[in-house]
């Protein structure tokens, strides 16, 4: 089968800000979020998850979302959106102004026992008042289920354990559903899978894949998934980060390596590029990392640039 014209266009949502930074063990202060942010909306991503209103206790990088949320530049036509796992979150995402939600659960019981501390079950009847309170408000809905290729946990996660969440979460009015893979052990045929099995419950075209790149797998996975129709995928500028609650995981798949391999296949982003590669170098030099992705390091080492380099 021939990849050249896949597909015209392809939606990139940047979790880097909240993905990518809620792992950071130091404090990372709200002015650098909020210049990330701001630098993202000008290299011309559209959809920037900025903030998670989230406990504390439980991620304690993420407390500062109100303040990013309200110190931003806003362009138009960008939707930014915030992670929230009840409804005191969702207060605090609408009065931050967001357009966009992210309720979180899980494929498998243990995994969503360790990060939201309830089963999947509760997890969707404590989404259904935050549900409510999104179509009163105008505000989008997208449901994320985590570990839907495999489980720090319990190990193999069955495709039908992922379409049974994704039929849950259409039935709370979400309008899109992400499938992730938490810890990056998905392959493409578990990938290909997996998005089958989901589609019978929702259509392709409101499915999105959230691939960390723990095995070096998640390029591969997102071609798997763009020969299945699927036309959202996230990313984390630089490769940053990893989930607090999957030990060893790394980052998400890097941006930049998302967008160099679309724009090669000829599918349109609308992300400058280079600027993007500017936004990766400067968050990785503010939170003194290596940057992970390894198209943007290329493109520095073309610009006769020296990388950011690991300080801790
Ligand atoms: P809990 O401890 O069962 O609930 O946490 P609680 O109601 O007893 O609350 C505990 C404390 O948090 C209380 O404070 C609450 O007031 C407070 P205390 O009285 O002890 O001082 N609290 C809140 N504070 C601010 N905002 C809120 C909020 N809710 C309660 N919204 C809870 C249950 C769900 C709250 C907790 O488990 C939690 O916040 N979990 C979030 C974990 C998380 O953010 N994980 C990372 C994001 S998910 C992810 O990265 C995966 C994804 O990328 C996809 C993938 O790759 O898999 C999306
Ligand atoms: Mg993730």
């Amino acid at each position: 089968m021939t990849l050249s014209r896949l597909a015209e266009h392809v939606e990139v949502v940047e979790v880097g800000p909240r993905d990518g930074l809620q792992n950071e063990s130091a404090p990372v202060p709200a002015a650098v979020k909020i210049e990330l942010v701001d630098r993202l909306g000008a290299a011309g991503l559209r959809a920037i998850e900025a903030a998670a209103f989230v406990s504390p206790r439980w991620v304690p990088q993420m407390a500062d979302g109100a303040e990013v949320l309200a110190a931003i530049r806003r362009l138009p036509g960008v939707v930014y959106s915030a992670l929230v796992p009840n409804q005191r979150g969702m207060e605090a995402a609408l009065a931050a102004g967001v357009q966009e939600v992210v309720v979180f659960s899980a494929a498998s019981e243990s995994f969503a026992q360790r990060n939201i501390n309830c089963s999947i079950a509760e997890s969707i009847q404590r989404f259904e008042p935050v549900a409510r309170m999104a179509r009163d408000a105008g505000v989008r809905l997208r449901g994320s289920i985590s570990c839907a290729l495999g489980c720090p946990y319990e190990g193999a996660v069955a495709p039908s354990a992922v379409a049974d969440v994704v039929r849950r979460m259409a039935g709370l009015g979400c309008d899109s559903v992400d499938i992730a893979d938490t810890i990056g052990v998905g392959t493409p045929g578990a990938v290909q899978q997996a998005f089958e099995a989901a589609a019978r419950e929702l259509p392709m075209q409101r499915l999105a894949g959230h691939f960390h790149d723990t095995y070096g797998q998640a390029l591969a996975n997102v071609l798997a998934a763009l020969q299945l129709g699927v036309r959202s995928f996230h990313a984390s500028v630089a490769g940053l980060g990893g989930c607090p609650y999957a030990r060893g995981a790394t980052g998400n798949l890097a941006t930049e390596d998302l967008v160099y391999m679309l724009h090669g296949m000829g599918i349109a982003t609308g992300v400058d590029l280079q600027a993007l590669v500017d936004c990766g170098d400067f968050i990785s030099r503010a939170v003194g990392r290596r940057n992970s992705s390894r198209a943007a390091r290329a493109l520095l080492a073309a610009r006769g640039a020296e990388p950011a380099r690991a300080s801790h």
